[in-house]
């Protein structure tokens, strides 16, 4: 079995699908390894370091041998990466089907099969292949790092000669995988934190990590353990309710999202208004349009005294853990592929089951195979059993 790495070409990835350490394991678990030329160099993985481990540099750019079973990327494929993929060989990554539709064309053109890391369904036994919340991770930690750095006061509490300075009011709106690892950083640099959401389950997480949950009355739990969309009433309910929260807060870090939808725009132009001179919102939303209405992606911008920090694909920002971890759920995929040394899915597997995206180059989703001008793989009843479209 041979799987290949691949350059990313998304403006800002500096994120790599394999690490070195876990070529090391996949070449044990008897796979061969492809990594592209320069692939790993943002990361801080050199071609050297995974040569070390086993692993045979294909020259950037050149086309994949027609023995290769498997590429791996971060982010969908490109136009240029789909043209490279050999026939008939499995695709993983974060594949947000439906934003990919041309590259899923083509590649059920080549009859690919097709996994995307963005379906991993959320039971216990797929943590170990949760890419979303292996990033969501990294994203928590760098928002509560990048909220201090904005602050112009400390998170946490100091007695000094010179005085006594009181921690940092740290509001954190979302407590999903990401939410709840921005509340333990700050807890960690020492500020009071309070986190809200609106899933009731949230609140003991929130509770267990030392801050106080803000609740509101507006409670929103939807299919597979997410949050569903908030009508207009409800958003306006909750807007009433967070307004004060904000105001009050020095840092404001969202998180809030709804599968497959835009952000919730949560804290309005007024609530920013009304928050104290110095203040920061730190958006990890940005890139799904933004839970703060004044967030521009991949920016700082500044509104009255307020620094709104949009951060734009917050994990590539810190690329060598966000790889390393990555990478593991990538390694830990490919031995759901294999048995005995052969690429054999096997299809009853929940977790391939609803990760899958093209099988064979057929759709497993009816409504995504007029869409994509693919035939339809019914045999797995995927499409009718989730109910996902593009
Ligand atoms: P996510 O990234 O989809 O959303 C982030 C957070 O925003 C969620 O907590 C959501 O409830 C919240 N949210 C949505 N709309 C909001 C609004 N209008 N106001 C305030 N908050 C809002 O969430 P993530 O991190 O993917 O977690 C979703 C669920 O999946 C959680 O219950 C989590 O515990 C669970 N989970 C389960 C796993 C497993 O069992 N393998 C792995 C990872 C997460």
């Amino acid at each position: 079995m041979k799987v290949a790495a691949l350059g990313e070409s998304r403006p800002g990835e500096r994120r790599v699908a394999l690490v070195p350490e876990v070529v090391a394991r996949l070449r044990a678990e008897g796979w061969e390894v492809v990594i592209e030329a320069g692939a790993g160099e943002e990361a801080a993985f050199g071609d050297d370091d995974y040569a070390d481990a086993g692993a045979s540099i294909l020259p950037a750019g050149s086309s994949l041998g027609a023995d290769v079973d498997v590429v791996v990327q971060v982010n969908p494929p490109t136009l240029e990466v789909v043209e490279r993929i050999p026939e008939g060989a499995t695709v993983l990554s974060f594949l947000q089907p439906a934003g990919s539709v041309e590259a899923l064309r083509l590649l059920g053109e080549k009859r690919a099969t097709v996994f995307s890391f963005d379906r991993v369904p959320r039971i216990s036994r797929a943590q170990s292949v949760d890419a979303l919340s292996s990033q969501a991770t990294v994203t928590g930690y760098r928002a509560a790092l990048a909220a201090a750095k904005h602050l112009g006061k400390f998170f946490p509490m100091f007695m000094t000669a010179a005085g006594t300075v009181p921690p940092a009011k740290v509001l954190v709106i979302g407590a999903g995988v990401a939410g709840l690892q921005a509340i333990a950083t700050a807890r960690r640099l020492g500020a009071l934190v309070r986190g809200y959401d609106v899933r009731p389950a949230a609140a003991e997480e929130v509770a267990s990590l030392g801050a106080t949950f803000v609740g509101l009355g507006v409670s929103a739990e939807g299919a597979g353990g997410y949050a569903r969309e908030l009508s207009e009433e409800e958003l306006a309910r909750q807007r009433a309710g967070l307004a004060e929260e904000v105001a009050n807060s020095d840092v404001v870090i969202t998180t809030a999202a709804v599968p497959g939808k835009k952000a919730p725009v949560i804290v309005t132009a007024d609530m920013v208004k009304a928050m104290r001179p110095g203040s920061v919102i730190v958006d990890v939303a940005a890139d799904a349009g933004g839970n703060c209405e004044l967030t521009v992606p991949g920016t700082a911008v500044r509104a009255g005294g307020t620094s709104i920090v949009g951060i734009s694909n917050p994990p590539a920002t810190m690329p060598t853990h966000a790889s390393y971890l990555y990478a593991r759920n990538v390694a830990n995929f490919l031995q759901l592929l294999a048995t005995d040394g052969t690429l054999s899915p096997d299809w009853h597997d929940e977790i391939l089951r609803s990760s899958c995206v093209l099988r064979s180059g057929a759709s497993v989703d009816p409504s995504m195979a007029a869409l994509l001008g693919l035939p339809v793989d019914d045999e797995l009843g995927i499409g009718a059993a989730t109910g996902e479209s593009a």
